[in-house]
């Protein structure tokens, strides 16, 4: 309601404030009609329309409007080779799980995809069929295997299972200034699709909070922390890439996950195994306690849509 105004003055004002809003859209969408790719020209027009819908239905004032481009402005400088701020608030807003959803169409019993996050980097060491990727990383010994399968219960040989997870005091390998390379690896499946590796038990971290995105969650009274997690990118020929994580069932962050990544069907029963039970492979545990989990991954054919397909047949080291 237009103020100071009343009766048919103020609806007619009222009436030509929304037309003015509403002209002022078409304009800026037909702007777009020039581009000559139809796609980028969809994409554009699409936005203008949804973001003109957001900014007309809260009425943005200028200060917001303001708040709004010093945030922009603030992850924008945290931004650098390491720390990606943009990807934290895409994370938080939910729109990296909706993309994936989107991309990742559910394919009979495929196993589901989840964020990449991240701490994923290329070039982590191979390990063979029941090494360690832990490397020294602090936390608890956890047994980690399963088959590799096609939707139709085929095994797919020869996979590239790639593997990374923070330590117990909550940081990724990446995030301490000493160059380690610690709790992440590759190995490949053998012939039958079967895999099995040490690891370390998943515990709960936050994401990096020190920033505008941190901020912007304590503001709404909102965790920065993430359920306890291990990631996988597995990848073989012909099937769809698979970018997840497998959850620790009885975690009380399954149900408030920063990033909304948390999927039923990824939170598995790490059991618990009291020092002195016998490791499966023998190892000398010397007296710790440890986990197992089995995790059978599920791979969608590479026809169906998804983040991608690997190029080669599987393996490579
Ligand atoms: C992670 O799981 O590594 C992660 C995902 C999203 C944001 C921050 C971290
Ligand atoms: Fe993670």
């Amino acid at each position: 309601m237009m103020s100071g105004q009343s009766g048919d003055a103020g609806a007619q004002a009222a009436a030509d404030q929304q037309a003015r809003e509403q002209a002022l859209v078409e304009q800026v969408v037909a702007s777009f009609e020039t581009a000559e790719d139809p796609r980028l020209k969809q994409m554009m027009q699409a936005l203008t329309r949804h973001l003109h819908a957001f900014l007309r239905e809260v009425r943005l004032t200028e200060g917001e409007w303001a708040s709004a481009i010093e945030f922009l402005t603030a992850a924008g400088h945290i931004t650098d080779d390491k720390r990606q701020e943009f990807i934290l608030l895409s994370d938080v807003l939910g729109a990296s799980m909706q993309t994936i959803a989107i991309n990742n169409e559910a394919y009979a019993n495929a196993t589901e995809a989840t964020v990449l996050g991240p701490f994923f980097v290329e070039g982590s060491p191979g390990i063979p069929l029941g090494g360690d990727i832990s490397f020294g990383a602090a936390g608890q010994p956890c047994w980690v295997e399963g088959t590799v399968t096609g939707t139709d219960g085929a095994p797919v040989p020869g996979a590239r299972i790639e593997v990374w997870e923070a330590d117990e005091d909550g940081f990724y390998d990446v995030q301490y200034d000493d160059d380690r390379v610690a709790a992440r690896g590759h190995l490949v499946a053998d012939d039958n699709g079967h895999y099995r590796f040490w690891a370390i038990t998943p515990t709960p971290y936050p994401i990096p909070h020190d920033g505008p995105v941190g901020a912007l969650l304590a503001s709404v009274g909102r965790s920065p922390m993430r359920a306890s997690h291990l990631h996988f990118d597995v990848r073989a020929g012909g099937k769809r890439t698979l970018i997840t994580h497998i959850f620790v069932r009885g975690d009380e962050l399954l149900t408030r996950d920063a990033v909304f990544g948390v999927k039923e069907s990824l939170i598995h029963d790490f059991v618990e195994h009291p020092a002195g039970t016998p490791a499966p492979d023998g190892r000398d545990l010397a007296d710790r306690a440890w986990s197992s989990v089995r995790f059978d991954i599920v791979l969608a054919p590479a026809h169906s849509a998804g983040p991608g397909v690997a190029s080669t047949e599987g393996a490579s080291e």
